[in-house]
């Protein structure tokens, strides 16, 4: 019965086993998961354009190379996950469909431009940072597929967190222009990497019932603390300051004190209206049209091989 079949499921995240996709599930867990999977691998490949608009003018081969890889990184993770979706019945087809047609979400920190190269260096160590905060306990989540896809997805950030940081502390041995370039870049980016957490937990529709099911392990503001604690001695050993006049250290909590990120620039964002919104969009929709006559071909080869493997 379904009830037999519930709890069975419920047993299994209880007892921190996975779950996998021939496995029973609640009609709600498939959905939140498809939710979550597809939001993140959007996310994925969106977070290529503000990067990529620097490849052609990187400072160095050295950082030209490092940079192509990491946003070729990004495709990839934007890869597995489509892929983890597809194990819960969803179609990577209707996903795109659905993002190019703006109804469905990705990460509100995509949607600011990057404007100097010091954004390149800032949008690794501190977004790649933020992200990499989400998503090690991610690794844990009760889906088999989207934790076990998550692990490497996390070295591969990792990577990405510390190519950044190692070109602010380049930056920062330059000259003064140097360095108020990338204290301009932390002021700008400060407040949109706390926000990729998420709403604060009592404006989180999804959190409670995400925790019960082991999809999430820890809520939005408890990993926004773990992420300001992580960052303010990182930003005293670079030498830069964050915007943020309540921050400071708290004894008693043992955690840094921080102000309230702007909640109402948060729901426009997420709402297309961002400063790059309707530009990342267009992009990955034009990216998506060219494209077409590969898929074409693809469909058409593996039509012929099917017909010559009858033969
Ligand atoms: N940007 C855009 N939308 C967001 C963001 C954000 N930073 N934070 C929350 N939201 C959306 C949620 O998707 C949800 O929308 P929906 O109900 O229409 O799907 C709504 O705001 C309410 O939020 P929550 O109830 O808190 O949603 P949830 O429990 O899913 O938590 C979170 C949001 C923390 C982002 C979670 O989905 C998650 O951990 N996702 C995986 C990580 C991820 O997607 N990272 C992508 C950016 S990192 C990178 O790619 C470099």
């Amino acid at each position: 019965t379904t009830a037999e079949l519930e709890a069975g499921f419920l047993h299994t995240v209880e007892s921190d086993q996975r779950i996998e996709p021939r496995d029973w599930m609640p009609e709600g867990y498939r959905r939140s998961l498809i939710r979550q999977i597809a939001q993140h691998a959007h996310s994925e490949i969106i977070g290529m354009q503000p990067e990529g608009n620097w490849l052609t003018r990187a400072p160095s081969l050295r950082r030209k190379a490092i940079l192509m890889a990491k946003v070729q990184d990004e495709a990839g993770h934007g890869l597995y996950l489509y892929s983890a979706a597809e194990t819960l019945g969803a179609d990577r087809a209707d996903l795109t469909d659905a993002l190019i047609a703006g109804q469905q979400k990705y990460s509100s920190i995509f949607n600011y431009p990057a404007l100097t190269f010091a954004d390149v260096g800032v949008i690794g160590w501190l977004v790649d940072g933020a992200a990499i905060c989400n998503q090690v306990p991610l690794c844990r989540s009760s889906f088999g597929p989207y934790g076990r896809a998550m692990i490497r997805v996390c070295k591969e950030e990792s990577f990405h967190q510390r190519q950044g940081y190692e070109l602010l502390l380049t930056m920062m041995k330059g000259t003064e222009e140097q360095r108020a370039m990338v204290q301009e870049s932390v002021n700008r980016w400060w407040w949109p990497a706390l926000m990729m957490f998420g709403p604060p937990d009592d404006r989180s529709p999804n959190s409670a019932q995400s925790m019960k099911w082991k999809i999430k392990r820890h809520s939005n503001d408890e990993l926004r603390q773990r992420f300001v604690d992580m960052s303010v001695p990182q930003a005293q050993v670079l030498g830069v300051t964050f915007p943020d006049p309540d921050l400071a250290w708290n004894a008693e909590r043992g955690s840094y004190d921080f102000g309230e990120p702007d909640w109402q620039e948060f729901t426009e964002v997420v709402t297309g209206r961002g400063a790059t919104s309707i530009e990342r969009i267009a992009n990955r929709r034009a990216a998506h049209e060219n494209g077409g006559w590969v898929r074409e071909a693809a469909i058409a080869f593996a039509a012929r091989s099917d017909e010559g493997a009858h033969h």
